[in-house]
């Protein structure tokens, strides 16, 4: 198997590439990433170094992407733009990414015979529940920000192709994933940071805004199931079953580090900001024999030790383009917030 992996130096997509080498001995996997702010190499590092994962430098909007899919078993596409306060301030990246590098990529797939194509989306295209319910493949897609809805029109494009030409695509929606190698501009490594830093936690509004919590590496396991059982032209959710606010997050993370919750810091609301995402993900139980297995409590504490046990990293990344960015969005918020 030749696995083509579009993101493979962000979060998620250098989680499953790992993941992937290690549970198939015998895979090969190719990157294609962009390195935006949001890519990393070092993410790769070990599979770089192992000699089963090859790297090319590529942004998915290049005409170049059909000579590289050429010869793949199958693609597996995560590159995005991923963070919402950046589409709210611009989405232009956002449009030209999700929509039209996820076409681009979806053509060339096509074009070149590319036997399967798995799309991994999101669960806020589903937009905002209220208290009660879940969204199912069935709901209505409704995204309520640009990130959201820039990610609902690439699964439309995928959809598309799968009824018009036959293209051999799923979709996957996940909720909230935590782990390794997470940017630490959202929000469980933005929280671990800051307390580790002994920090303000900027948090939004009241900090009652409810998120469906997953691993990612229960996100890998089940994208690995889909790609090998799930079927053509299906939706396929994913969800970890662990709803929580935000403020009881954030306080978790202050006891797990042992300081006061005095450090949270209540910033101005996020404007359209989703109150709940709740995910029901029966279907890929049922038709793919897959469940998550790590346990919250415990995915957290793995995931803070990892943090503190990479403190290098971490400072590599908080430091250049992010720390502007950080400065800007979150400490001038509060400020206004404070006034
Ligand atoms: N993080 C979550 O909780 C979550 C949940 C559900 C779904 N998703 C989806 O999973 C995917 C990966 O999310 P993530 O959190 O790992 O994102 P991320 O921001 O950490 O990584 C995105 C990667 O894509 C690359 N990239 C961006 N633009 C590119 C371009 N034009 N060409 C090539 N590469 C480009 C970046 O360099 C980076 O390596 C995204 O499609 C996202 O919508 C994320």
């Amino acid at each position: 198997m030749k696995l083509l992996v579009t993101g493979g130096a962000g979060f998620i997509g250098s989680n499953f590439v790992h993941y992937i080498l290690g549970k198939h001995r015998e895979w090969k996997v190719v990157v294609l990433d962009k390195l935006t702010y949001a890519g990393n190499l070092k993410n790769l590092e070990p599979a770089l170094q192992e000699g089963r994962c090859g790297f090319v430098q590529m942004d998915i909007c290049d005409r170049g992407v059909l000579e590289q899919v050429q010869g793949c078993d199958a693609v597996v596409h995560f590159a995005a733009e991923s963070h919402v306060d950046r589409s709210i301030e611009d989405a232009s990246a956002f449009v030209r990414t999700n929509v039209d590098g996820t076409h681009n990529m979806v053509q060339a797939c096509h074009q070149a015979r590319v036997p399967r194509f798995l799309h991994v989306s999101t669960d806020e295209v589903y937009g905002s529940l209220g208290e009660e319910g879940q969204f199912t493949e069935e709901s209505n897609l409704q995204p309520n920000s640009p990130y959201a809805a820039t990610k609902a029109a690439s699964d439309l494009i995928v959809l598309a192709y799968v009824r018009t030409h036959k293209f051999p695509a799923m979709v996957t929606r996940c909720s909230n994933n935590y782990g390794p190698y997470q940017f630490p501009e959202k929000f469980i490594p933005l929280m671990i940071a800051q307390a580790m830093a002994g920090q303000k936690l900027p948090v939004y509004g009241a900090g009652l805004n409810v998120r469906d919590w997953i691993h990612v590496s229960d996100h890998c396991s089940a994208l690995d199931a889909v790609l090998q059982r799930g079927r053509e032209g299906e939706v396929y959710n994913i969800g970890g079953g662990c709803e929580l606010r935000n403020i009881d997050l954030a306080k978790r993370i202050l006891r797990a580090l042992d300081r006061p919750e005095s450090l949270i810091q209540f910033v101005t609301d996020r404007p359209g900001h989703d109150l709940r995402y709740a995910i029901n993900c029966e279907k890929t139980s049922r038709e793919l024999d897959w469940a998550p297995a790590v346990q919250f409590d415990e995915g957290l504490a793995q995931t803070i030790h990892w943090y503190r046990d990479h403190q290098q990293w971490l400072d590599d990344l908080r430091s250049g383009q992010y720390r502007d960015y950080f400065q800007k969005h979150y400490v001038q918020r509060a400020k206004t917030f404070a006034q």
